[in-house]
């Protein structure tokens, strides 16, 4: 299989949330949108959540309007997919969200979902993809939820790499390594396409990107971390060159 060369999704949600922390007009997150592209970002992630703990909807709005692709990352709800129609990324991501997390935990449970959620599932990918939006799913690594995930109509999948990139031992390590690369095989076999992000940072990136099925990655939390001390640019730049050095 030849390898293409892998997308990076920037997350910019921790920009927002120093903005938003102290209610000022600063950071600029437009200014960020357009640091990130220059420096090797293909797209822009953000996640609008419902308690709005970071970015804002007026904020979605500007970076919408400057991002040259826009991934918008949120929660399975009338109030999120009705936000979705009307400001059109050019990607949509549907993720799991509790109100008490520190951040995403695992992937959407579409094998646990009663009929009316699955329903509504299948509904809003459908309203989604009829506006030309592509639209993923964050899921753990696991067939069975790829199996869902191609029930519910949907072309591409995130596979969560936060057990991974949490692992405390070499052998939980490689077992979770293994998960995600035994489900991005079985999403490849069923026409699939594959993302992955969650908890991803330079010192484990690598093995992820040598998955060959994975086209994207979306990364936030350790670019924003490593961008303090190196600053933004040089942040984003590091994880391009690591991304493409695999
Ligand atoms: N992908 C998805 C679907 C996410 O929800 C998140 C976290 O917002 C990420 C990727 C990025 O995770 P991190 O901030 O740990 O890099």
């Amino acid at each position: 299989m030849v390898k293409n060369r892998i997308r990076l999704g920037v997350n910019i949600d921790h920009i927002a949330t120093i903005k938003t922390n102290r209610k000022t007009s600063y950071p600029s997150l437009v200014d960020a949108v357009s640091i990130a592209e220059k420096n090797g970002a293909d797209l822009i992630t953000v996640h609008l959540r419902e308690d709005r703990r970071h970015i804002q909807d007026q904020d979605l709005i500007e970076i919408k309007e400057k991002a040259n692709l826009l991934n918008l990352e949120m929660a399975l709800t009338s109030e999120m997919v009705n936000i979705c129609l009307q400001v059109s990324p050019a990607f949509c991501c549907i993720v799991p969200e509790k109100r008490k997390e520190l951040t995403t935990e695992g992937g959407l449970d579409i094998k646990g979902m009663n009929d009316d959620k699955f329903n509504f599932l299948i509904e809003s990918i459908q309203n989604i993809q009829s506006k030309n939006i592509g639209v993923s799913l964050f899921i753990d690594p696991d067939p069975d939820q790829i199996d869902c995930c191609i029930q519910a109509g949907v072309k591409v999948v995130e596979l969560h790499t936060g057990s991974y990139a949490e692992s405390q031992s070499e052998q939980k390590r490689k077992y979770e390594l293994n998960r995600l690369i035994s489900a991005a095989e079985h999403a490849s076999q069923n026409k699939i396409r594959v993302h992955a992000g969650h908890g991803l940072n330079l010192s484990n990136l690598s093995e992820i990107c040598k998955i060959p099925q994975i086209e994207e990655l979306n990364i936030g939390h350790a670019i924003i971390a490593d961008s303090i001390f190196k600053g933004f640019e040089k942040s984003v730049q590091d994880f391009r060159s690591a991304i493409n050095n695999d």
